[in-house]
């Protein structure tokens, strides 16, 4: 299954996708997740994306698309993957539709998460990540079994740069203005799969689960 993920920011795109590329056997991209990686590892790419990313703002269309084309072609996508976080722009959405026609690769759906924004401040401020292994949880809302320490895999959880109110605000706004547009986009191809993300995690991914198997 090749599938897209997108939801504003909080909506439980990282929760989900963990749990549901175990369940399908496919592979987890995430483009926050490439970024941050990128920054851990003191590349030229990861420096120029912190500054964005620190500020709430997207990274150029141009850098994003290179580097999904590039993961894109890795054998391990060829069984299936799930985009986390990709396409957030009309223009990234067109690249990504011409390499995946390029590549003979048909979307299969597009799993839209909606959350109130009213809701996602608390979410994001209250996030943890895990150092090593990238699990999300919450302080209140999905809690380690013992604080400061994943569930997963014992590694130490964090709060990320962008977790804090000034930036969250300004990621909401971007969300708004760039991305939202894509799910009239997606909805016009017949590819979306709207859910409502404003229930217990597990029901989410229950909801996500009975309508892949429409
Ligand atoms: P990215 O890392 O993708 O961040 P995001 O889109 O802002 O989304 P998040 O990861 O914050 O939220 P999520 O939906 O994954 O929520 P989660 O499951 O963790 O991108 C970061 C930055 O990188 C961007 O701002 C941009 O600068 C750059 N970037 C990335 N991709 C790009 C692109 N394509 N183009 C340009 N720039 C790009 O859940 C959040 C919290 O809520 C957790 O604590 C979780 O435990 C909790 N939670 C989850 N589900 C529920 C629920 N049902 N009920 C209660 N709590 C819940
Ligand atoms: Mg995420
Ligand atoms: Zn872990």
């Amino acid at each position: 299954m090749n599938l897209l993920i997108m939801g504003p920011p909080g909506a439980g795109k990282g929760t989900q996708a963990e749990v549901l590329v175990k369940e399908l056997n496919i592979t987890h991209i995430s483009t926050g997740d490439m970024f941050r990686a990128a920054i851990k590892e003191g590349t030229e790419m990861g420096k120029k994306a912190k500054e964005y990313m620190d500020a709430g703002q997207l990274v150029p269309d141009e850098v994003v698309v290179g580097m999904v084309k590039e993961r894109l072609a890795k054998p391990d996508c060829r069984n299936g993957f799930l985009l986390d976080g990709f396409p957030r722009t009309l223009a990234q959405a067109d690249a990504l539709s011409a390499t995946l026609a390029g590549m003979s690769i048909t979307l299969d759906g597009v799993i839209n998460i909606a959350v109130p924004r009213a809701k996602l401040m608390a979410r994001l401020t209250g996030r943890r990540i895990c150092r090593s292994c990238g699990a999300s949880f919450h302080v209140v809302f999905n809690p380690p079994q013992q604080e400061g320490v994943c569930d997963s895999c014992g590694g130490e959880l964090y709060q990320r740069d962008d977790d804090n109110e000034a930036t969250v605000g300004n990621r909401l706004d971007v969300y708004e203005a760039q991305t939202q547009p894509l799910i009239d986009y997606y909805a016009q191809k017949g590819q979306l799969i709207n859910i409502n993300g404003d229930q217990e995690i597990k029901q989410v991914l229950e909801d996500i689960l009975a309508n892949l198997r429409k």
